[in-house]
């Protein structure tokens, strides 16, 4: 006879949980992840889910707040690549200091754009270079809960009905990681989802795989 159901749930719970604080305190896993050269600040869960999110929504293009080496722009032009994308499908990534090796980063689908992602300014250069059609918001800049909540006042219009919108490192801020954090990602997504009934977190996908640093933050919008 098995363990009862309870025991099983708090058992997953506390082992998700030890293996979240585990993977992000240390040095030598999401910090020193490259993707095909390029250092890329993200789980391998999460980019499985990317993977198969990419597949599936064929989006008309991406766009990225937060760059840093420029990893993630790599993974998803070269999916866009794979699945055998339009040439207009492009990449889009901001990030508020573009380090050198960021800028030498050479793909016919990538464009960046330095400066805040909610400056005026660059949400205009960005809009500019979307093209028409569904396509992909992802958030993963400045994680305090201000910003984030900004950003997500200013890019939730360009998600179409269907489409995503993720935001990133919702771990923060003790759910479960970096408790000193303060209010994060989740706290701006939980009164974002408040005030914007149109979009809904669509949980199945990262549960299916016990664990995201993205908890929560995979938005779908749904009218
Ligand atoms: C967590 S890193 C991004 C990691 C990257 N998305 C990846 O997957 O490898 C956060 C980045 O956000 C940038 N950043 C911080 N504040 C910003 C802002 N206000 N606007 C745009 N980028 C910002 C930082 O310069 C840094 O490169």
């Amino acid at each position: 006879m098995g363990l009862p159901r309870w025991v099983r749930k708090v058992m997953k719970g506390t082992i998700v949980d030890a293996f979240h604080q585990s993977w992000y305190e240390s040095k030598t896993t999401w910090r020193g992840n490259t993707f095909l050269g390029h250092p890329i600040q993200q789980c391998p869960f999460d980019l499985q889910l990317y993977q198969e999110l990419i597949f599936k929504q064929k989006p008309a293009w991406i766009l990225q707040t937060g760059v840093f080496s420029g990893g993630s722009l790599v993974y998803f032009a070269s999916l866009l690549d794979l699945i055998g994308a339009p040439a207009s499908a492009l990449v889009v990534g901001i990030d508020i200091e573009l380090r050198p090796e960021t800028k030498g980063i050479s793909h016919p689908r990538i464009r960046m754009i330095e400066g805040s992602s909610v400056d005026a300014d660059v949400v205009k250069q960005a809009r500019g270079l979307l093209g028409p059609g569904a396509g992909l918001v992802v958030l993963d800049s400045d994680h305090s809960e201000r910003h984030v909540r900004a950003e997500l006042e200013v890019y939730h219009d360009l998600v179409q009905v269907g489409a995503y919108l993720v935001v990133e490192d919702t771990n923060v801020h003790g759910h479960p990681v970096f408790r000193k954090h303060g209010p994060g990602p989740l706290e701006a997504t939980e009164s974002f989802l408040r005030a914007h009934p149109e979009f809904e977190g669509d949980d199945a996908m990262w549960e299916r795989n016990f664990f995201s640093f993205h908890q929560r933050g995979w938005l779908k919008r749904i009218r």
